[in-house]
Parts: structure tokens; sequence; C-alpha cells
């Protein structure tokens, strides 16, 4: 089997670990025989904008329109504003490529310790889907008597049947598929009162056709709570673009910070590519040291794996990452050792070979 693989590498510590993860891709390839990644990488950054006044070329997304899947590192320099570099390149492409759900698994690794030093890993591993298109993130709004002191700001949160459904849908399959029990809505409709309900209301429908799995709405003010106290009692967690967004950055938080997270813009219907990266940003502070951890884009390797149905070669990819964790022996600074991007790289190869 072939399958073309569209690469950004990005800005700062972007290329320095997308290296390891394009390295790891190969090697994977190489164990597993019939398999074969063919990548092209385009030069689409900060670098790119300050030379052509743009982040990607015009026909930039019918150029990534043909390949089978898309891996980022990290977009994001000093140099250009954010809401140009991030905004003019990762959510044009989210948007085009129908990538609906933002797939975040909140898991703690073998051979780490959370900060709720109480939890061991085998009570930490759930999934947080996250919608990616729609709801607190709409461009829809406006801002009126600047410089008065009428002055207001309006921002609508959209909510809409087909893309409320369509996630929900989602996120059931994916319970019911991974055998998990528990799906967890994130809400709030005590105090937003009428995207919320209607939320909910979607969420009860759809439960209907999984009698088996056990669904639970819970305010999202709780519900991060919940996070740290009980972070064991999750499956699935599914929740809008917003909510989605902060609970992920918490639960990266519960299992060992952003040199490890990992995820997925996903189209599932598979009739775009979806494109998978760490959610770590281009880390200006660490770039060109040579320090950054490479698990988070070798682990989103991983999960284009598992998207591409080759869940085998994904699992064992997950499963060098562990081992070398829990050997102790290979660390990047972040993880309190001294090991280089390339080291920790390296190590991970070669359990794979081990393996
Ligand atoms: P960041 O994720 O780049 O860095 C936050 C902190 O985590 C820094 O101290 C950094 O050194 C550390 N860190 C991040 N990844 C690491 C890794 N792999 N290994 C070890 N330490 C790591 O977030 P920040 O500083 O807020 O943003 C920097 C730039 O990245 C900005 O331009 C921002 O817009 C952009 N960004 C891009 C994202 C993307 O490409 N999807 C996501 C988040 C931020
Ligand atoms: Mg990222």
């Amino acid at each position: 089997k072939h399958y073309a693989v569209a690469v950004i590498a990005g800005d700062g510590i972007g290329p320095e670990v997308m290296e390891e993860g394009l390295a790891l891709l190969q090697a994977a390839a190489e164990i597993h025989g019939g398999l074969a990644f063919e990548t092209s990488t385009f030069p689409w950054n900060c670098r790119y904008y300050q030379e052509h006044g743009r982040m990607m070329p015009e026909d930039g997304l019918t150029t990534l329109r043909q390949f089978d899947v898309i891996l980022l590192g990290a977009i994001g320099d000093p140099s250009v504003p954010d809401h140009i570099s991030v905004w003019e390149l990762i959510l044009p492409i989210r948007r085009a490529f129908q990538q609906y759900v933002n797939l975040r698994p909140i898991k703690l690794l073998r051979g780490l310790e959370s900060p709720l030093r109480c939890k061991g890993h085998a009570d930490l591993d759930f999934v947080v889907v996250r919608e990616n298109t729609e709801g607190e993130y709409s461009n829809m709004g406006g801002r009126l008597h600047e410089g008065t002191p009428y002055e207001l700001a309006v921002q609508n949160n959209v909510f809409t049947r087909y893309g409320v459904e369509r996630i929900v849908r989602y996120a059931y399959r994916l319970a019911k598929e991974t055998g998990k029990r528990r799906l967890t809505a994130a809400t709030k409709s005590n105090g937003i009162n009428h995207s919320m309900p209607f939320w909910d209301e979607i969420v009860k429908e759809v439960s209907l056709e999984y009698p088996e799995i056990e669904t639970r709405l819970t305010h999202i003010d709780a519900l991060s709570a919940y996070f740290v106290s009980c972070p064991e009692t999750f499956d699935v967690v599914v929740a809008s673009n917003l909510f989605g967004d902060i609970l992920t950055d918490l639960g990266a938080a519960l299992v060992g910070g952003l040199g490890l997270a990992p995820s997925g813009n996903i189209n599932p219907e598979k009739n775009y590519p979806s494109m998978f990266e760490p959610i770590h940003g281009s880390a200006p502070d660490i770039a060109g040291t040579g320090t950054a951890n490479p698990i988070a884009t070798i682990w989103s390797v991983s999960m284009m794996l598992d998207h591409l149905g080759e869940r085998e070669l994904g699992r064992l990819v997950l499963d060098s990452i562990e081992d070398v964790l829990a050997e102790r022996r290979v660390r990047t600074p972040d993880l309190g050792g001294t090991a280089t991007t390339r080291e920790m790289g390296q190590a991970i190869r070669e359990q794979l070979y081990r393996r």
C-alpha cells in the first residue's frame, strides 16, 4: 500500500520535531514491509509569508487536496502576528477539508507520573472529541460605537443541527468501536439558554441509538473540576469548539505537558485529507537548541497510522514511545532529562525495530 503524505513542518521547533516524526514514519514503513509513504514537504511558514505576503500559495488548498493525509509541525514566529500565521494557514485547512473532529487523547503514558500524584497510568486514559468547525469560534458579530462610552462587541455562537449531530455521532461511534462504556457531553445549558439546550437535546436524541453507552451531560465548570479530581471516570468526552479547546489543554497538563500531546483534525468520511499535528506551538524560547520533545509529533504520526487503517502499526509506535519512557534512560529536558530531540527520536525508532 502506498500513501501520499503532505508535510508542513512550519516554524521554530516545527521542523526539528518533524524530522523525527518523518524518520519514524519511514522506520515504520520498513518494518511493515508492504507499506510506503511518499512525503512531499511544503515550505509554508512565516518566512514564506515574509517573502510572498501570504502563508501559502493561492492554489495551496488545491495542492493539499490531492494527498491522503497532512502532517503539520507548528506555525508561528514573533515576526508575524499570530492572527495571520495560525489563522491563514491552519484554519483554512481545517475548514476547507471538513476536519470537523479535533481528536485529542488524554492518556498518561507508561513511565510517566501525572501531576495528580495519586493516579496511576492505568486510570488516566480517555479521549476528548472537540467540534472543530462551528460553535463559539464563528465569524459572526461585530463592534459598534467604538471610542464612545456605548462601545460594544457581539460574537455569536453558531450551532447547526448538522454540525452538532455529526460531532455527537462521531463521539458515540468512537466509544462503541473502542469498547468504551461512558460518554460525557460538556454543556452549560443552565447559563447559555439557547445554544446549549439545543446541544443537550441532540446529545439525548443520538444517545437513544446507543443504549449500551452511559451518557452524562455535565456542565463545563463542574467538568473542569472533575478532570482534576476524578479523571479516571471519563472514557469519551464530547465538547463544543471553545469548551473542547479549554478542556484539552487542561487534559494535556494532567498527563505530562505539551511536549507529549498529539492531535488529529479528522474528516471521518475521508472525502478530504485529515491533518495530524502536535498541539504545541513553535516554542520560540527553545527553537534552535535541539532540545524539543518529539514525542507529541511521533504520537501524532501514530494517530495518523490509525486513521489510515494501519492500526497495528499505530499501536506499535505508541508502545515503543511508552517503552522508552518507562526505561527512563532517554528523556528530553521537559521531562527532566538531558537528551536531545534527535536522541529521543532515535531511541523510539530503535525500540520500534526491537519490538
Ligand atoms: P508553545 O506551545 O509554542 O510553547 C509553550 C511552552 O511549552 C514553551 O515554554 C515551550 O518551550 C514549551 N514547549 C512546547 N512544545 C514543546 C516541546 N515539543 N518540547 C518541549 N517544550 C515544549 O506556545 P506559545 O509559546 O504560546 O506559542 C509560540 C508560537 O506558536 C506562537 O506564535 C503561537 O501562535 C504558535 N502556536 C501554534 C500552534 C500550532 O501550530 N497549531 C499552536 C499553539 C501556538
Ligand atoms: Mg500544533
